[in-house]
């Protein structure tokens, strides 16, 4: 079963590792044997190996070099065709930002000058970082004011497809963010090639908060001028080059400000292998959804040629579908034969939630605490709040270190709400991610997480207006 996967390249933590493989290495965990033999019996692997008595504190284990990078967040002008040239705010003048790769294991030492006319900070969306690397402006950080800069240094770990972007106000609105690839030691599906998809929704112009109430939706949209794949609309997409029977990787990220998309390629199958950077068993479907902050890894088959539409439909809101080309090299044709408004990913399988497993062993222990969250607001006011409180003006979730915590959450609004934990993988059925929708109209999503990286964890709906006007909590253990 597990024994193929090799240490962690897959996020084992290599004390997980040991007991996989090596049932002695366990005799230390007062519980383990029995454990042990349960769970070998069962081909879902191993669960319920950390209890309170052998819970260990996460710890960053160094595996590589030290990267230094240097990021500088300025004004700076955009090429968006065939809008026109916009005035924005980019990390090192680039958009999408840059992007960060390294390997699982190392270290990153990344300064950040801030040559904008505001504070800004950076944070690693995904990454399990030390808390005062977080980057959330007022609870790990104070704002890196105008002119000034900070270094942010943390190991690289696990190995998956993050994102990095501000984490102040609505910044994630004018162009601050970009792909941060961890890449796995060993690969965790063979391919040929690889690309990163920024699936974004354009705003030219200062973002501004949105008004309250109205309309179908139970909440606005802000005026978005267009869909983006990696800073392009459809008008002039960007084009990803195949040949017949190679394997493609795509690391599909959403860092827009408010848009989920429902993503798609024409004449082709995805088979998604990670959620949010964890390796998952491979599943094949037509179509996924995803949620600002969410990522997905899939392997595409070249095994039709031509030229193809990828699409990125928006669930809420009506911007057309942002796309982009997939091409084969000898392919005559360099317009896609399907597309994006035939391509309406009528009928197909689409990625569940319940289809997700996770490669490695997901913890099912009961949980020492419950917290019920009630996820409300776009009607009549333009707060959005979680148990009725709009943040900052809300009460911290305590939490004790080492204690396994399931939250409960309830969806009273009619908007979809991407929810963030940061600083944690939780478990989510049986899988694990930091990010998950959680459905409009009474939707329901329970997950449980370890807390074993003590700190102040902001947890925050991803749809950065509703982040803004309250939909936010911090989880507190120090
Ligand atoms: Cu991607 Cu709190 O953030
Ligand atoms: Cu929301």
């Amino acid at each position: 079963m597990v024994t193929r996967i090799s240490d962690r390249t897959v996020g084992l933590e290599r004390r997980d590792f040991l007991r996989l493989v090596i049932p002695g290495a366990v005799s230390f965990a007062s519980a383990g044997a029995a454990l042990i033999a349960a769970s070998c019996s069962s081909d879902r692997g191993l669960e319920a190996l950390t209890n309170r008595d052998g819970y260990k504190r996460r710890e960053e284990q160094q595996s590589g070099e030290t990267r230094e990078i240097a990021l500088t967040a300025a004004v700076g002008e955009i090429e968006i065709a065939p809008h026109g040239v916009y005035r924005t705010w980019l990390y090192n003048n680039r958009f999408p930002g840059p992007e960060i790769r390294v390997k699982a294991g190392e270290r990153l030492r990344v300064s950040l000058k801030n040559e904008l006319p505001e504070g800004t900070t950076i944070h690693w969306h995904g990454i399990p970082v030390p808390n005062a690397m977080d980057g959330v402006p007022g609870v790990t950080q104070e704002l890196v004011k105008p002119g000034e800069s900070f270094e942010y240094d943390f190991v690289a770990d696990p190995a998956g497809s993050y994102l990095y972007h501000s984490h102040a106000g609505l910044q994630i609105d004018r162009g601050l963010i970009a792909p941060l690839v961890v890449e796995e030691k060993m690969p965790i599906a063979a391919y040929d090639r690889e690309y990163v998809l920024m699936l974004d929704d354009f705003l030219p112009g200062e973002p501004k908060p949105l008004p309250g109430a109205s309309g179908m939706m139970g909440g606005e949209v802000p005026p978005y001028r267009g869909l983006l794949i990696n800073g392009r609309l459809p008008a002039s997409p960007a084009v990803f080059e195949t040949k017949k029977g190679e394997r493609i990787r795509f690391r599909i990220m959403n860092p827009s400000g408010a848009t989920t998309f429902r993503f798609g390629v024409a004449g082709h199958k995805l088979s998604v292998i990670a959620a949010d950077g964890r390796p998952v068993k491979p599943v094949l479907v037509d179509s996924l959804f995803i949620g600002m902050g969410e990522r997905y890894d899939v392997i595409v088959e070249a095994a039709n040629p031509g030229a193809w539409t990828i699409a990125a439909a928006a669930v809420e809101g009506n911007s057309p579908p942002a796309s982009a080309v997939l091409r084969y090299t000898d392919a005559a044709r360099t317009i896609p034969e399907v597309n994006s408004t035939t391509f309406g990913f009528e009928g197909g399988r689409v990625l569940e939630l319940a289809d997700l497993q996770a490669l490695e062993p997901v913890e099912k222990r009961r949980p020492d605490r419950t917290l019920d969250l009630t996820l409300s607001g776009g009607m009549m006011t333009s707060a959005w709040t979680i148990n009725g409180q709009a943040y900052p003006n809300a009460d911290a979730l305590e939490v004790s270190e080492g204690e396994r915590v399931r939250v409960r959450m309830i969806n009273h609004s009619m908007m979809l709400h991407p929810m963030h934990l940061h600083g944690h993988f939780f478990r989510i059925g049986e899988t694990l991610k930091d990010t998950v929708v959680v459905p409009p109209h009474m939707g329901r999503i329970d997950f449980d997480f370890l807390a074993d990286n003590p700190g102040k964890w902001f947890f925050h709906c991803h749809n950065i207006y509703h982040m803004e006007s309250g939909m936010a909590r911090v989880f507190s253990y120090v």
